[in-house]
């Protein structure tokens, strides 16, 4: 629990009688520590009651008492609160050393299910930098979800159905070549996608039979079905390379072409409900009471879009998880979409869909330019993590050469590095991805964290692997930051997931990192007569910062 709502609470309670509890408490920080750690203004209630704020304050401080709460007095106006750090840092510590992982969790939730739509990489496409952010947040916010209760299930919806799958087939039987595809399937595929762009400019007949094949697929016809399949098979081979190296894991993959037998039911209730609209040869439901351009639902020939299934997908989901909400983490040009989604379930009367949030986010920028496909090379995204892996390697090499798992911890700090520099800052600011930046270990950095994590286990383990023990308290100056910083955990815990914004924690981790890096430059830990209580202090922290690791996806090495 935060100190400042345990203040408010105990104050809440020692006033109840006595005073209208009717007013919002307003707790102030005062600047000047000789008023106490918290300050209560009496000027409100002084309208209220019709008394002189001074008088009102010495009433206040006679009848406030609590354990937390070392005195209490009126100065003028004012009541100030001075805590029992004492006490205080024996309750926060007590908490941490007993809860271990769940410290800050709650119970919000009560088990009920978030699904988490997140990645959603195109088959035969290479994986982009906007799929590795969907992946990255949607992964942090799935953990948010289960730390506050909920039932987090994380869908892949993988863009493998729609009419290029039909050109693609076509240019794969003109021109392609079975083991380009299975050396390099992303790499062979773009290439037919491409060529048959190429080719259709000067022979648009082309389109037709794209259409054709898609249509063959759609309908089930043996041949496209395998080739589309085994494009699928190939691509998701890469996909999961990626998705391992980044540790994230996917309960359903569940892409468009699930959904292809569940269109016609879509089609079908918004032409029940009077929605479908004909405009030129297409079905379409309009949204000009909203001022936006119509939802698209079905082409002129018959075939059914990205719109068409993610309605089926909604329906779905709520049909079989019954969510609590639906999140969608998905770039920030899709907004639109999304509105239209939303707003086409709205009136087909499914009150629910205010339970579905589309969370956007930004760019990736390398140098202010959006970072793209190198030219004539396609896997970027796999070369880059390993990069970063690479230069991981490099730096521990240099600071701990002697280390045992070096290659295992490179891994952990490299990957770590992207994610952390990918969920920092709030979402929807575009990332500018640079190597030097996300690997300095004395930076606002994912290996800054893990490096002072790795230090307090270091002194655990100097200290004759140290166990930690309840019952103790602290009462030092220096480390009073730090105890009121994790005394806030579960606060930020709660904020970071009502906002969606994995960047509250990282933030939190930062800061704790840093009071905790003060504290060790100022005080002897190991060669102090305090040193059981500082160890439970130096546990504590590791603790909260591999918590906050685990709830980004990043790992935390105990030796670096
Ligand atoms: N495949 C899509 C893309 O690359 C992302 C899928 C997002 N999820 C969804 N339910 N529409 O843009």
């Amino acid at each position: 629990m935060d100190i400042k709502e345990m203040v408010v609470q105990a104050l809440g309670e020692a006033l109840d009688d006595q005073l209208t509890n009717q007013i919002t408490l307003v707790v102030e920080k005062p600047k000047n520590p000789d008023f106490g750690d918290y300050a209560i203004p009496c000027f409100t209630w002084a309208k209220i009651l019709k008394r002189s704020p001074q008088d009102i304050a010495q009433q206040l401080a006679s009848t406030i008492s609590h354990p937390l709460f070392s005195k209490v007095n009126a100065v003028g106006p004012y009541v100030n609160v001075f805590l029992d750090k004492t006490q205080i840092s024996l309750e926060v510590l007590d908490r941490i050393i007993s809860q271990k992982g769940n410290y800050g969790s709650n119970a919000e939730g009560g088990n009920r299910y978030v699904t988490i739509d997140l990645s959603g990489p195109n088959i035969a496409k290479p994986f982009s930098m906007g799929h590795l952010r969907s992946t990255v947040i949607g992964n942090a916010i799935a953990n948010l979800a289960a730390k506050n209760g909920y039932t987090p299930i994380r869908i892949n919806h993988l863009g493998d159905w729609g009419t290029q799958f039909g050109k693609l087939i076509v240019a794969y039987l003109k021109w392609g070549d079975e083991n380009k595809v299975k050396q390099q399937p992303i790499t062979e595929l773009l290439r037919l996608y491409v060529k048959f762009h190429e080719e259709a400019e000067k022979h648009p007949e082309l389109n037709d039979e794209g259409r054709l094949y898609f249509k063959k697929l759609e309908d089930g016809d043996p041949q496209t079905r395998e080739l589309w399949n085994w494009f699928r098979e190939e691509s998701l081979k890469e996909f999961f390379r990626i998705y391992n190296l980044l540790d994230v894991s996917f309960d359903y993959l569940h892409g468009e072409a699930f959904y292809n037998d569940k269109m016609d039911e879509v089609i079908k209730m918004l032409s029940e409900k009077g929605l479908l609209e004909e405009s030129e040869g297409a079905l379409v439901v309009k949204l000009d009471e909203y001022e936006l351009p119509p939802c698209l639902i079905q082409k002129s020939d018959g075939a059914t879009i990205y719109a068409t299934r993610d309605l089926a997908t909604a329906l779905f989901r709520k049909r079989n998880f019954d969510f609590a909400q639906s999140l969608y983490v998905v770039g920030n040009e899709q907004t639109l979409h999304f509105k239209q989604i939303k707003l086409v379930l709205n009136k087909a009367g499914f009150d629910w869909e205010k339970d579905m949030v589309h969370i956007p986010f930004g760019m990736m920028l390398q140098n202010g330019k959006k970072m793209s496909t190198r030219k004539g090379r396609v896997i970027l995204l796999e070369e880059v993590l390993n990069e970063a892996v690479d230069l991981a390697y490099q730096i521990i090499n240099e600071k701990n050469p002697t280390l045992e798992n070096k290659h295992e911890v490179a891994q952990q700090v490299g990957i770590g590095a992207v994610i952390f520099q990918d969920l920092k800052n709030f979402r929807t600011n575009d990332v500018d991805f640079s190597f030097e930046q996300m690997l300095n270990f004395d930076g606002e950095t994912g290996p800054y964290l893990q490096y002072t994590h790795a230090r307090c286990h270091s002194l655990m383990r100097k200290a004759g692997n140290f166990l930690p023990q309840t019952g103790h308290s602290i009462n030092e100056d220096e480390a009073w930051p730090i105890i009121s910083h994790l005394s806030r955990f579960g606060e930020i815990i709660k904020q970071a997931w009502e906002d969606y914004d994995p960047s509250k924690i990282a933030r939190y981790a930062l800061d704790l990192a840093r009071f905790f890096n003060g504290f060790y430059a100022k005080v002897r830990i190991l060669d102090s007569e305090n040193r059981d209580a500082r160890l439970n202090l130096v546990y504590s922290v590791a603790t909260v910062i591999e918590e906050c690791l685990r709830v980004l996806g990043i790992k935390a090495p105990r030796s670096m």
